[in-house]
Protein backbone atom coordinates (compact mmCIF):
# COMPACT_ATOMS: atom_id res chain seq x y z
CA UNK A 1 0.00 0.00 0.00
CA UNK A 2 1.67 3.51 -1.09
CA UNK A 3 1.98 5.96 2.10
CA UNK A 4 0.96 9.03 0.04
CA UNK A 5 -2.80 10.36 1.20
CA UNK A 6 -5.60 8.98 -1.06
CA UNK A 7 -6.29 12.90 -0.93
CA UNK A 8 -3.14 13.61 -3.37
CA UNK A 9 -3.80 11.11 -5.52
CA UNK A 10 -7.35 10.63 -6.86
CA UNK A 11 -7.66 12.05 -10.70
CA UNK A 12 -10.85 10.92 -12.00
CA UNK A 13 -14.05 13.09 -11.94
CA UNK A 14 -16.82 10.97 -12.93
CA UNK A 15 -16.80 7.14 -12.01
CA UNK A 16 -18.40 5.68 -15.53
CA UNK A 17 -16.90 2.15 -15.27
CA UNK A 18 -14.25 0.04 -13.96
CA UNK A 19 -12.82 -0.95 -17.35
CA UNK A 20 -9.93 1.81 -17.58
CA UNK A 21 -9.64 1.28 -13.97
CA UNK A 22 -5.73 1.23 -12.41
CA UNK A 23 -4.74 -1.11 -9.60
CA UNK A 24 -3.34 1.90 -7.73
CA UNK A 25 -7.27 3.31 -8.10
CA UNK A 26 -8.41 0.37 -6.40
CA UNK A 27 -5.64 0.35 -3.64
CA UNK A 28 -7.12 4.39 -3.08
CA UNK A 29 -10.51 3.16 -3.04
CA UNK A 30 -10.02 0.56 -0.54
CA UNK A 31 -8.24 2.38 1.69
CA UNK A 32 -10.31 5.17 1.81
CA UNK A 33 -13.41 2.66 2.13
CA UNK A 34 -11.83 0.67 5.29
CA UNK A 35 -11.54 4.78 6.97
CA UNK A 36 -15.28 5.07 6.85
CA UNK A 37 -15.82 1.62 8.11
CA UNK A 38 -14.26 2.72 11.19
CA UNK A 39 -16.56 5.77 10.75
CA UNK A 40 -19.74 3.71 10.23
CA UNK A 41 -19.03 1.64 13.44
CA UNK A 42 -19.13 4.60 15.93
CA UNK A 43 -21.66 5.78 18.09
CA UNK A 44 -22.54 9.21 15.88
CA UNK A 45 -21.48 7.64 12.16
CA UNK A 46 -21.46 10.87 10.77
CA UNK A 47 -19.07 13.85 9.20
CA UNK A 48 -18.90 16.88 7.67
CA UNK A 49 -16.70 15.58 5.10
CA UNK A 50 -19.44 17.05 2.24
CA UNK A 51 -21.00 19.79 4.31
CA UNK A 52 -22.71 22.41 1.60
CA UNK A 53 -22.20 20.14 -1.25
CA UNK A 54 -25.54 18.83 -3.40
CA UNK A 55 -25.65 15.34 -3.59
CA UNK A 56 -28.40 14.15 -6.46
CA UNK A 57 -29.59 10.31 -6.77
CA UNK A 58 -31.00 10.66 -10.53
CA UNK A 59 -32.64 6.69 -10.56
CA UNK A 60 -34.49 6.33 -14.01
CA UNK A 61 -35.12 2.68 -13.27
CA UNK A 62 -36.12 0.70 -9.53
CA UNK A 63 -33.59 -0.18 -7.02
CA UNK A 64 -33.84 -0.86 -3.26
CA UNK A 65 -30.54 -0.71 -1.70
CA UNK A 66 -27.96 0.99 -4.41
CA UNK A 67 -30.52 3.92 -4.47
CA UNK A 68 -30.60 3.64 0.11
CA UNK A 69 -27.47 3.10 0.23
CA UNK A 70 -26.43 6.11 -1.62
CA UNK A 71 -28.81 8.22 0.39
CA UNK A 72 -27.49 7.16 3.29
CA UNK A 73 -23.99 7.77 2.26
CA UNK A 74 -24.02 10.88 1.29
CA UNK A 75 -26.31 11.76 4.31
CA UNK A 76 -23.69 10.19 6.65
CA UNK A 77 -20.81 12.79 4.97
CA UNK A 78 -23.92 15.93 5.75
CA UNK A 79 -24.34 16.52 2.09
CA UNK A 80 -27.59 17.80 1.28
CA UNK A 81 -29.74 15.35 -0.95
CA UNK A 82 -32.30 15.47 -3.63
CA UNK A 83 -34.07 12.21 -4.83
CA UNK A 84 -35.52 11.47 -8.38
CA UNK A 85 -37.90 8.93 -9.57
CA UNK A 86 -39.58 9.11 -12.92
CA UNK A 87 -42.67 7.82 -11.69
CA UNK A 88 -43.21 11.28 -9.43
CA UNK A 89 -41.33 13.35 -11.42
CA UNK A 90 -41.99 15.86 -14.76
CA UNK A 91 -40.64 13.06 -16.38
CA UNK A 92 -44.10 11.40 -16.88
CA UNK A 93 -44.92 15.20 -18.02
CA UNK A 94 -42.60 14.95 -21.10
CA UNK A 95 -39.58 16.38 -19.44
CA UNK A 96 -35.97 14.54 -20.86
CA UNK A 97 -33.40 13.33 -19.16
CA UNK A 98 -31.01 16.23 -19.95
CA UNK A 99 -33.43 18.54 -19.01
CA UNK A 100 -34.30 16.75 -15.70
CA UNK A 101 -30.41 16.97 -15.35
CA UNK A 102 -30.08 20.65 -16.03
CA UNK A 103 -32.69 21.42 -13.28
CA UNK A 104 -30.51 19.67 -10.78
CA UNK A 105 -27.37 21.52 -12.27
CA UNK A 106 -29.34 24.53 -11.85
CA UNK A 107 -30.35 23.86 -7.83
CA UNK A 108 -26.67 23.25 -7.66
CA UNK A 109 -26.07 19.81 -7.35
CA UNK A 110 -22.22 19.07 -7.36
CA UNK A 111 -22.69 15.34 -7.75
CA UNK A 112 -25.37 13.34 -9.68
CA UNK A 113 -25.54 9.73 -9.38
CA UNK A 114 -27.35 7.85 -12.25
CA UNK A 115 -29.34 4.43 -12.80
CA UNK A 116 -30.82 4.41 -15.74
CA UNK A 117 -31.86 1.27 -18.12
CA UNK A 118 -29.80 2.52 -20.91
CA UNK A 119 -26.25 1.60 -21.12
CA UNK A 120 -24.51 5.08 -21.88
CA UNK A 121 -26.53 7.74 -20.33
CA UNK A 122 -23.92 8.51 -17.44
CA UNK A 123 -21.55 9.71 -20.29
CA UNK A 124 -24.14 11.69 -22.30
CA UNK A 125 -25.07 13.40 -18.87
CA UNK A 126 -21.21 13.92 -18.58
CA UNK A 127 -21.29 15.36 -22.11
CA UNK A 128 -24.31 17.39 -21.27
CA UNK A 129 -22.34 18.87 -17.69
CA UNK A 130 -19.51 19.71 -20.12
CA UNK A 131 -21.37 21.76 -22.70
CA UNK A 132 -23.51 23.60 -19.81
CA UNK A 133 -19.79 24.63 -18.22
CA UNK A 134 -20.76 22.83 -15.18
CA UNK A 135 -18.31 21.10 -12.59
CA UNK A 136 -20.53 18.68 -11.23
CA UNK A 137 -19.35 14.99 -11.23
CA UNK A 138 -21.18 11.82 -12.58
CA UNK A 139 -21.07 8.48 -10.81
CA UNK A 140 -22.94 5.68 -13.05
CA UNK A 141 -25.49 3.52 -10.28
CA UNK A 142 -25.91 1.27 -13.24
CA UNK A 143 -26.68 1.68 -17.19
CA UNK A 144 -28.40 -1.07 -18.89
CA UNK A 145 -25.91 -4.16 -19.02
CA UNK A 146 -22.54 -1.98 -18.99
CA UNK A 147 -21.48 -1.20 -15.86
CA UNK A 148 -22.12 -1.06 -12.26
CA UNK A 149 -19.20 0.23 -10.65
CA UNK A 150 -19.90 0.65 -7.19
CA UNK A 151 -21.48 -2.95 -6.48
CA UNK A 152 -18.14 -4.05 -7.96
CA UNK A 153 -15.94 -1.81 -5.49
CA UNK A 154 -17.98 -2.94 -2.60
CA UNK A 155 -17.52 -6.69 -3.90
CA UNK A 156 -13.73 -5.95 -4.01
CA UNK A 157 -13.92 -4.46 -0.38
CA UNK A 158 -15.82 -7.47 0.75
CA UNK A 159 -13.49 -10.18 -0.95
CA UNK A 160 -10.28 -8.16 0.11
CA UNK A 161 -11.77 -7.74 3.89
CA UNK A 162 -12.10 -11.44 4.01
CA UNK A 163 -8.44 -12.17 2.53
CA UNK A 164 -6.81 -9.55 5.10
CA UNK A 165 -9.44 -7.92 7.17
CA UNK A 166 -6.32 -5.52 8.45
CA UNK A 167 -5.08 -4.39 5.27
CA UNK A 168 -7.67 -4.90 2.62
CA UNK A 169 -4.96 -5.26 -0.15
CA UNK A 170 -5.57 -5.45 -3.83
CA UNK A 171 -2.28 -7.64 -4.20
CA UNK A 172 -4.46 -10.52 -1.93
CA UNK A 173 -6.79 -11.05 -4.90
CA UNK A 174 -3.72 -12.26 -7.17
CA UNK A 175 -4.12 -16.30 -8.32
CA UNK A 176 -7.24 -16.29 -5.92
CA UNK A 177 -9.93 -18.22 -8.15
CA UNK A 178 -13.66 -16.61 -8.28
CA UNK A 179 -16.58 -18.12 -9.54
CA UNK A 180 -19.48 -16.02 -11.19
CA UNK A 181 -22.78 -18.26 -11.22
CA UNK A 182 -25.91 -17.46 -13.45
CA UNK A 183 -27.13 -14.91 -15.76
CA UNK A 184 -23.97 -13.18 -16.65
CA UNK A 185 -24.68 -12.23 -20.15
CA UNK A 186 -27.26 -9.30 -18.66
CA UNK A 187 -25.14 -8.80 -16.02
CA UNK A 188 -23.45 -4.97 -15.66
CA UNK A 189 -21.95 -6.20 -11.94
CA UNK A 190 -20.88 -8.94 -13.72
CA UNK A 191 -18.96 -7.27 -16.57
CA UNK A 192 -17.59 -4.24 -13.78
CA UNK A 193 -16.34 -7.55 -11.81
CA UNK A 194 -14.75 -9.04 -14.61
CA UNK A 195 -12.92 -5.79 -15.14
CA UNK A 196 -11.85 -5.49 -11.94
CA UNK A 197 -10.92 -9.21 -11.03
CA UNK A 198 -8.75 -9.84 -14.05
CA UNK A 199 -6.94 -6.02 -13.53
CA UNK A 200 -6.48 -7.38 -10.11
CA UNK A 201 -5.04 -10.70 -11.01
CA UNK A 202 -7.80 -13.58 -9.81
CA UNK A 203 -8.17 -16.39 -11.73
CA UNK A 204 -11.66 -15.42 -13.07
CA UNK A 205 -14.01 -18.33 -13.43
CA UNK A 206 -17.69 -17.95 -15.45
CA UNK A 207 -20.30 -20.58 -15.37
CA UNK A 208 -23.99 -20.56 -16.25
CA UNK A 209 -26.52 -21.68 -19.29
CA UNK A 210 -25.12 -21.08 -22.63
CA UNK A 211 -27.29 -18.92 -23.42
CA UNK A 212 -26.07 -16.64 -20.40
CA UNK A 213 -22.64 -17.08 -21.01
CA UNK A 214 -21.33 -16.90 -24.17
CA UNK A 215 -18.10 -18.28 -25.14
CA UNK A 216 -16.97 -15.16 -26.24
CA UNK A 217 -16.58 -14.02 -22.82
CA UNK A 218 -13.05 -15.98 -22.50
CA UNK A 219 -11.95 -13.02 -24.97
CA UNK A 220 -12.01 -10.87 -21.72
CA UNK A 221 -9.37 -13.38 -19.89
CA UNK A 222 -11.81 -15.46 -17.73
CA UNK A 223 -12.95 -19.63 -18.07
CA UNK A 224 -15.98 -19.99 -19.21
CA UNK A 225 -17.92 -23.35 -18.25
CA UNK A 226 -21.09 -24.67 -18.30
CA UNK A 227 -21.01 -27.24 -16.05
CA UNK A 228 -21.32 -25.90 -12.37
CA UNK A 229 -18.91 -28.64 -10.84
CA UNK A 230 -15.93 -28.73 -12.74
CA UNK A 231 -16.35 -24.61 -12.38
CA UNK A 232 -16.73 -24.65 -8.62
CA UNK A 233 -13.82 -27.30 -7.75
CA UNK A 234 -11.57 -25.62 -5.01
CA UNK A 235 -12.89 -21.82 -5.31
CA UNK A 236 -12.33 -19.30 -2.58
CA UNK A 237 -15.68 -17.43 -3.42
CA UNK A 238 -18.31 -17.82 -5.41
CA UNK A 239 -20.80 -15.17 -6.83
CA UNK A 240 -24.36 -15.80 -7.64
CA UNK A 241 -26.07 -13.39 -9.88
CA UNK A 242 -30.09 -12.88 -10.23
CA UNK A 243 -31.62 -13.79 -13.45
CA UNK A 244 -33.06 -10.46 -14.81
CA UNK A 245 -35.74 -11.96 -16.08
CA UNK A 246 -36.68 -7.95 -17.58
CA UNK A 247 -33.88 -8.41 -19.75
CA UNK A 248 -34.15 -11.59 -21.66
CA UNK A 249 -36.16 -10.69 -25.07
CA UNK A 250 -37.47 -14.68 -25.15
CA UNK A 251 -37.94 -17.32 -22.69
CA UNK A 252 -34.32 -18.54 -22.67
CA UNK A 253 -34.93 -21.30 -19.69
CA UNK A 254 -36.58 -24.18 -19.27
CA UNK A 255 -38.12 -23.55 -16.17
CA UNK A 256 -36.50 -21.95 -12.85
CA UNK A 257 -36.24 -25.22 -11.28
CA UNK A 258 -34.36 -26.74 -14.00
CA UNK A 259 -32.23 -23.83 -13.68
CA UNK A 260 -31.71 -24.36 -9.84
CA UNK A 261 -31.09 -28.30 -10.36
CA UNK A 262 -28.27 -27.55 -12.93
CA UNK A 263 -26.57 -24.00 -11.39
CA UNK A 264 -28.11 -23.39 -8.04
CA UNK A 265 -25.74 -22.93 -5.09
CA UNK A 266 -26.38 -25.71 -2.33
CA UNK A 267 -24.70 -26.77 0.31
CA UNK A 268 -23.72 -29.70 -0.66
CA UNK A 269 -22.77 -28.80 -4.17
CA UNK A 270 -20.41 -25.78 -2.29
CA UNK A 271 -18.65 -28.51 -0.76
CA UNK A 272 -16.79 -29.19 -4.32
CA UNK A 273 -15.00 -25.14 -3.27
CA UNK A 274 -12.28 -24.28 -0.99
CA UNK A 275 -13.38 -25.47 2.71
CA UNK A 276 -13.15 -21.42 3.41
CA UNK A 277 -16.03 -20.83 0.82
CA UNK A 278 -17.45 -17.60 0.82
CA UNK A 279 -21.15 -16.70 -1.74
CA UNK A 280 -21.65 -13.20 -2.57
CA UNK A 281 -24.80 -12.13 -4.44
CA UNK A 282 -25.78 -8.19 -5.31
CA UNK A 283 -29.39 -8.79 -4.93
CA UNK A 284 -32.23 -9.04 -5.36
CA UNK A 285 -31.74 -12.69 -4.72
CA UNK A 286 -34.40 -14.72 -6.09
CA UNK A 287 -34.46 -17.22 -2.91
CA UNK A 288 -34.44 -21.14 -4.27
CA UNK A 289 -33.36 -19.89 -7.48
CA UNK A 290 -29.92 -18.70 -7.36
CA UNK A 291 -29.17 -19.44 -3.93
CA UNK A 292 -30.89 -22.30 -1.47
CA UNK A 293 -31.73 -20.51 2.02
CA UNK A 294 -29.96 -22.77 3.86
CA UNK A 295 -27.11 -20.87 1.68
CA UNK A 296 -28.11 -17.26 2.00
CA UNK A 297 -28.95 -18.19 5.94
CA UNK A 298 -25.83 -19.56 7.14
CA UNK A 299 -23.21 -17.17 8.21
CA UNK A 300 -20.44 -18.97 8.01
CA UNK A 301 -21.01 -19.26 3.71
CA UNK A 302 -22.54 -15.94 3.08
CA UNK A 303 -21.38 -12.77 2.86
CA UNK A 304 -24.64 -11.15 1.57
CA UNK A 305 -25.14 -8.71 4.79
CA UNK A 306 -21.70 -7.65 4.51
CA UNK A 307 -21.66 -6.64 0.81
CA UNK A 308 -25.07 -4.12 2.11
CA UNK A 309 -22.71 -3.05 5.15
CA UNK A 310 -19.78 -2.31 2.92
CA UNK A 311 -21.74 -0.76 0.16
CA UNK A 312 -22.65 2.38 2.29
CA UNK A 313 -18.93 2.96 3.48
CA UNK A 314 -17.18 2.01 -0.29
CA UNK A 315 -20.04 4.73 -1.90
CA UNK A 316 -19.17 7.24 1.17
CA UNK A 317 -15.41 6.70 0.18
CA UNK A 318 -16.47 7.22 -3.25
CA UNK A 319 -18.06 10.12 -2.82
CA UNK A 320 -15.72 11.76 -0.46
CA UNK A 321 -13.15 11.37 -3.04
CA UNK A 322 -15.26 12.28 -6.15
CA UNK A 323 -16.46 15.47 -3.82
CA UNK A 324 -13.24 16.40 -2.65
CA UNK A 325 -13.87 16.58 0.81
CA UNK A 326 -11.70 15.80 3.70
CA UNK A 327 -10.64 12.57 4.90
CA UNK A 328 -12.07 11.51 8.49
CA UNK A 329 -9.52 11.71 11.16
C1 LIG B 1 -27.95 -5.32 -9.44
C2 LIG B 1 -28.29 -4.33 -10.51
O1 LIG B 1 -29.22 -3.55 -10.39
O2 LIG B 1 -27.58 -4.35 -11.50
N1 LIG B 1 -28.46 -5.05 -8.18
C3 LIG B 1 -27.88 -4.12 -7.37
O3 LIG B 1 -27.51 -3.05 -7.78
N2 LIG B 1 -27.71 -4.46 -6.09
C4 LIG B 1 -28.17 -6.70 -9.86
C5 LIG B 1 -29.56 -7.14 -10.20
O4 LIG B 1 -30.46 -6.34 -10.43
O5 LIG B 1 -29.74 -8.36 -10.28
Amino acid sequence: MATAPPEKRWQRHHILGLADFHPDEYAIVLQTTASFCDVIARPLPKVPTLQGKVVATLFFESSTRTRNSFELAAKRLSADVLNFSPGTSSLSKGESILDTTRTFLAMGADLLIVRHGQAGVPHMLVNEIKRLGSGAAVLNAGDGQHEHPTQALLDLFTLCNQLDPQHQSPESLRGIKIVIVGDVLHSRVARSNIWCLTRLGSDVHLVGPPALVPRTFAEFGVTVHWDLSPALEGARFVMALRLQHERMQEQILPSLRDYHQRYGLTRPRLTLCDPQVKVLHPGPVNRGVELASEVMEDPQLSLIDQQVTHGVATRMALLYLMGGGRIPT
